[in-house]
């Protein structure tokens, strides 16, 4: 740190100026919550602190420090032994604050960055509240848990000027990159269907975390964890196993589509579905949980200058107990992307332009004397040239053995942190476009409806009724 930081620091512990509690609390006179276009210097650390130290929390930290000149000045976390292995884990410097509080994270002013990784119902509070206390954001995705949560987490971004990066990591890595450079290249031609699919069966892929035995209304924050959940009695299973449960969690769609979505996104440049539409069931986990472990969705991507109309089916299947082979696939109209995180595979294959006649055809069914006229009537508007077919290519592209898409991820975050912009590969309105469809598939499925959104304007749209009349355009 240098030292005109330092004495800054010092001089704003010093005022305790940002004091943990609510209200607009002043430095040097000027409101805390202002936004803070100030860039970092590459000399100075960047100070981060993670707020939710469970499983993900612990790798996204991990992550973080592996870009240089990071800093990990604080931890949150509702529950004690969480609070106690970040110690062990991370505060090789004594000074790291552990705390069940993140109010008091918010109001250290030496932390430049927060990390989100709380459950989903949490997101949206958690960030807006960083924001305005003037940190820069990493939030996990999905950016929120309810379709109506979007809006004010990007209103909140934009009015602070921070930066913000959303967790889907995958994107940053190398085979994404390829993926998007060769369909923006056209290499498969115009998209016309996705499918992708995640399939899991082992009661740890289906959420059954270990839950430790010290758990108990002295050992954590029932009451904070359940924030704006319904209320309710101690319950370790909700706790730590929250994703089973609709009230803190996003089920399959949050937590599983939402990375394939991503990926989707990013490598076709879209802007969202119009349409969605899921169905599922609760086959195999039936362990109290109210969220299915099977679902299959289905959305419809309107053309758009980016891309041609197309069709995405996504699918979990948590029951899964035959051969599981989870692919991401992208089939265009000239060949098709079959990618993961470490690899891809591109397969090129383009139609001839001349049809072909016989064999499985209805050429066999005329009479010679119409087959002889259809012979002539077809070299007439097919020359050789028009028969063959270009030869299927395969590509094939592996990562780099030492790409780290996680720590690149963080490391575009801290990058546009340092320059004082907001211009992140997942910045919140993508980290949105990306989120909203996922929770539509939640609503579709609970509600048994289609959902209609604008990928737009980011709002949900009333459903086109086949057959109603248009409204009469007064002259
Ligand atoms: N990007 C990825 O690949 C990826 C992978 C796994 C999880 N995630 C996301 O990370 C988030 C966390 O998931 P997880 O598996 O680590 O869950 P987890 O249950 O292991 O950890 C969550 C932690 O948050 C803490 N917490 C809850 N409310 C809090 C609050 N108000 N303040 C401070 N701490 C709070 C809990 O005590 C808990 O320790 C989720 O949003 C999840 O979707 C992302």
């Amino acid at each position: 740190m240098t030292p005109s930081r330092r004495t800054c620091i010092k001089k704003l512990s010093a005022a305790s100026a940002l004091a943990a509690t609510g209200g607009v609390q002043t430095v040097f006179g000027m409101p805390a919550y202002i936004p803070n276009l100030k860039k970092i210097s590459p000399n100075d650390k960047i100070r981060i602190a993670t707020i939710g130290m469970g499983i993900q929390g612990n790798y996204d930290t991990q992550a973080a420090l592996r870009n240089p000149d990071v800093e990990l000045v604080a931890v949150a976390d509702l529950y004690d032994g969480r609070l106690a292995h970040a110690k062990t884990a991370f505060g090789q410097d004594k000074d790291l604050l552990a705390t069940r509080d993140f109010r008091q994270i918010l109001a250290r002013p030496d932390v430049d960055a927060v990390l989100v990784v709380t459950p989903d119902h949490w997101h949206d509070h958690i960030t807006i509240e960083a924001l305005k206390a003037g940190k820069h954001v990493y939030c996990e995705k999905p950016m929120v848990q309810h379709l109506n949560e979007g809006k004010a987490v990007i209103d909140a971004w934009k009015k602070s000027g921070k930066t913000m990066q959303v967790g889907s990591q995958r994107i940053s890595s190398a085979s994404f990159q390829e993926a998007k450079r060769m369909v923006q290249a056209g290499d498969i031609g115009p998209i016309n269907y996705i499918e992708s699919n995640s399939d899991r069966f082992n009661a740890i892929g289906a959420w059954n975390y270990s839950i430790p035995p010290d758990a108990s209304l002295t050992t954590l924050d029932w009451d904070r964890f359940l924030g704006d959940a319904p209320k309710r009695a101690f319950d370790a299973k909700r706790f730590f196993r929250w994703r089973n449960y609709k009230d803190y969690g996003t089920g399959v769609a949050g937590d599983l589509f939402i990375h394939l979505i991503t990926g989707v996104h990013f490598v076709t440049n879209t802007l969202g579905p119009t349409r969605i539409f899921s169905s599922g069931n609760l086959a195999y986990w039936k362990d109290g949980r109210d969220v299915p472990d099977i679902m299959t969705s289905i959305m419809d991507y309107p053309k758009t200058d980016a891309h041609e109309a197309f069709q995405m089916v996504l699918r979990v299947n948590f029951a899964n107990a035959g051969k599981i082979s989870n692919v991401t696939r992208i089939i265009g109209n000239e060949g098709t992307i079959e990618f993961s995180e470490d690899n891809l595979i591109l397969t090129k294959k383009k139609l001839p332009v001349a049809p072909g006649y016989n064999g499985y055809d209805s050429y066999f069914t005329f009479t010679p004397e119409v087959q002889e006229e259809f012979k002539k009537q077809y070299d007439a508007q097919y020359p050789p040239e028009t028969r063959v077919a270009e030869p299927v290519k395969e590509v094939k592209f592996n990562s780099p053995k030492d790409d780290d898409a996680h720590a690149k991820h963080f490391g575009d975050f801290f990058k546009n942190v340092r320059e004082g912009s907001q211009g992140t590969i997942e910045d919140p309105v993508f980290g949105f476009r990306a989120a909203a469809p996922v929770l539509a598939c939640n609503e579709s499925y609970f509600e048994q409806k289609v959902v209609h959104w604008d990928p737009v304007t980011m709002t949900k749209k009333a459903p086109v009724v086949a057959g109603a009349k248009k409204p009469v355009k007064k002259t």
